[in-house]
């Protein structure tokens, strides 16, 4: 593939248009374009399995808009807060390469949008193409508040794979008849877990197996037969990893989390919370004279009863090439149902993950660091904390639901974001560097858990000087059971090297890593009762939240914080905060 804009063989009469167009529409050739949005947060009331209430949205939209770019784009985003609740968005899988202010999890790069506020985002997307998404980044507000992020390639750059024939988002939510922030607020007072949700979504919609009044709610995708679709998937679901399938069909995976990978087809796909993919669909050759549902439910290696285990489903629809009424959608056609893993297919999972490749060409290079600076060992999962003395608690042995990184549950600060802090020197009280490299105590981490399961609190992160390689092994333990966890990381992609089941061997593993073409993501799950490696280049001066996606272990303090220092280039520094930076 050539990128070059005026390959040598290109026909003389063709460059001539070329160039008549460069002169009468300079705007559609230039290289970087400015793409502005204006976000009201405002409530509005929407009706979901026969009932209705008031939730926060993007402009009125459920889901919110669309944010379209090109890769090498600036976006800028006015976000006006009209609602009661103090927000922030964050651009989810941006690598806000020196824009750290505009990366927006609440106390930790800015102090939340307060009412009647408005803070300016501003940020260049750079080095990647697919999908992503913005979300809410306080609280449980991302129930309601998401939206996807479309990076188009940069103009007159193809695909690596077929030019679909249509591109379109398809996003799995999480819906509840509740308010949301009742439930959160009411589990973290009393230890218990959160209430389950009542449905998932595809964008925005329930589907017809819920209640006889979601059928209306349905997601439908209607196709053309003998064409390629581009589905740009996204799990904006807030506790819950997702399998995926369309009935009779199978898709190409090509890209996850935007980035290209080595393509492989799939009848099922599996997608943790915070993780996004493209996927090719290849409609049937002729009219097939069926619909077919395509569903998605959950991965989970809890009890039934602790997630919602219900099923949300969308329905494909071929149009009738024969017919050229509006009526191309006929109703009385058989309908298929794909089959998904059982609940808890943890082999499932880990061969889905296995699959994963970078796409490692000249064009499209894997940059995996070699060698490693920095090495450090965390353990992922869930703990407690004790109750408060005259309350009664609901959690574990009448204790509190608690979750950690090496032991350390991440308190928030609430008076400073923690990169206001950074930046201006003000550490003191608001955060210590000294996070714990390794467990401080070690044990048995996927064996029978240790008699103290509590949990320490701490706001602690760990400071690296710019351009540190970094290998970080993520372990989860089976204190509280041994469940999946989809770990985050801002402003950074990183590569997976390797994963395993039971305990990380740091002698036998590091022998089986890949350093070749391991998947690129800001998103990896890591497996229930097992370890994931990954490896990434400090090279993105700020402060940079990491934690798990499901909201709950979130709120429960599975979260800590990188710091990455300034290089000595200018080019290697955070620039000031923008003048509306909220205050705290
Ligand atoms: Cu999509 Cu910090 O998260």
């Amino acid at each position: 593939m050539d990128s070059s804009p005026f390959p040598s063989s290109l026909p003389m009469a063709t460059l001539l248009l070329f160039s008549l167009a460069l002169l009468l529409f300079p705007d559609a050739t230039r290289a970087q374009q400015t793409r502005h949005y204006k976000f009201n947060i405002q409530m509005a009331n929407v009706t979901r399995l026969c009932s209705t209430k008031s939730i926060l949205t993007v402009n009125g939209q459920f889901p919110g808009p669309k944010i379209v770019a090109r890769e090498g784009d600036r976006v800028v985003v006015n976000v006006t807060n009209h609602a009661q609740y103090n927000v922030t968005i964050h651009w989810h899988g941006v690598r806000q390469l020196r824009s750290g202010w505009a990366d927006g999890p609440a106390y930790v790069t800015q102090c939340p949008i307060q009412t009647g506020q408005s803070y300016i985002y501003n940020f260049t997307i750079i080095g990647q193409r697919g999908t992503l998404f913005w979300h809410a980044h306080i609280s449980w507000l991302r129930a309601t508040l998401y939206g996807p992020i479309i990076i188009l390639p940069k103009l007159g750059l193809p695909y690596p794979f077929t030019k679909p024939y249509k591109e379109l988002p398809v996003i799995f939510g999480e819906w509840w008849k509740a308010d949301t922030e009742a439930i959160i607020s009411q589990a973290l007072q009393t230890g218990a877990g959160p209430n389950v949700s009542d449905a998932y979504t595809i964008n925005g919609l329930p589907g017809p197996l819920y209640t006889s009044c979601s059928t209306k709610d349905t997601f439908k995708l209607k196709v053309k037969p003998g064409k390629t679709y581009l589905l740009r998937l996204i799990n904006a679901a807030v506790n819950d990893e997702l399998f995926f399938s369309i009935a009779n069909h199978s898709v190409t995976v090509v890209d996850v989390d935007a980035v290209y990978v080595k393509p492989f087809d799939a009848a099922t796909i599996l997608i943790s919370p915070g993780q996004t993919s493209n996927v090719l669909l290849r409609t049937k050759r002729s009219y097939p004279m069926a619909m077919f549902f395509m569903t998605a439910r959950p991965y989970s290696n809890g009890a039934v009863g602790t997630y919602d285990n219900s099923t949300v489903a969308g329905i494909l629809e071929y149009e009738n090439p024969k017919s050229f009424s509006s009526a191309a959608f006929n109703k009385n056609l058989s309908l298929y149902k794909p089959s998904l893993p059982v609940f808890n297919d943890t082999s499932f999972a880990a061969s889905f993950s296995g699959k994963l490749r970078s796409l490692a060409t000249a064009q499209f290079p894997a940059k995996v660091p070699q060698t490693v600076d920095r090495r450090f060992f965390f353990t992922v999962g869930l703990g407690m904390s004790p109750c408060p003395a005259n309350q009664t608690c609901q959690g574990p042995n009448g204790s509190k639901f608690a979750a950690s990184v090496n032991n350390i549950s991440f308190a928030t600060p609430t008076t400073m974001a923690l990169l206001q802090a950074h930046y201006f020197g003000k550490t003191k009280g608001v955060y210590t560097t000294d996070f714990p490299v390794y467990p401080l105590m070690p044990f048995n981490y996927t064996g029978t858990p240790p008699n103290n399961t509590l949990v320490s609190n701490g706001t602690k992160v760990v400071a690296l000087p710019f351009n540190t390689s970094v290998e970080l092994v993520l372990q989860d333990t089976s204190i509280l059971g041994a469940e999946s966890h989809p770990l985050h990381l801002h402003g950074y992609n990183f590569f997976v090297v390797g994963q395993g089941s039971g305990n990380y061997d740091p002698t036998k593993d590091p022998a089986k890593f890949n350093l070749v073409d391991p998947v690129e993501r800001n998103t990896v799950g890591v497996p229930a009762g097992g370890w994931v490696a990954i490896r990434f280049l400090a090279d993105n001066p700020g402060v940079w939240f990491m934690h798990c996606h499901i909201e709950a272990h979130l709120s429960w303090g599975l979260k800590m914080a990188w710091v990455v220092q300034d290089g000595s280039l200018p080019t290697q520094k955070l620039p000031p905060p923008p003048s509306d930076l909220p205050k705290c």
